[in-house]
């Protein structure tokens, strides 16, 4: 998985959601600046939100993270 333009290593299985929180790199930010993360863990709240392959507002909870794959968070 390649974060922010970083290759990392990641458990095979892992959320991209627990691959970012293992990496300790906060997925978004409020508008407020306030950093924002992994809540429900299943969907519901959004809190999760990142950018993968190119496509925005992806649940990070809710889908597995694979080799190659981009993510970008607001820490990007
Ligand atoms: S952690 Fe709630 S939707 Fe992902």
């Amino acid at each position: 998985m390649i974060v922010n333009g970083v290759s990392v290593d990641v458990a095979d299985g892992v959320s991209v959601a627990a691959a970012l929180m293992q990496l300790k790199i906060i997925p978004r930010r409020a508008l407020s600046g306030e950093a924002r993360g992994p809540l429900c863990g299943m969907g519901v709240c959004f809190e999760c939100r990142v950018t993968i392959d190119g496509q925005p507002h992806e649940r990070g909870c809710m889908v597995r993270a694979r080799e190659g794959m981009e993510v970008r968070s607001d820490e990007g």
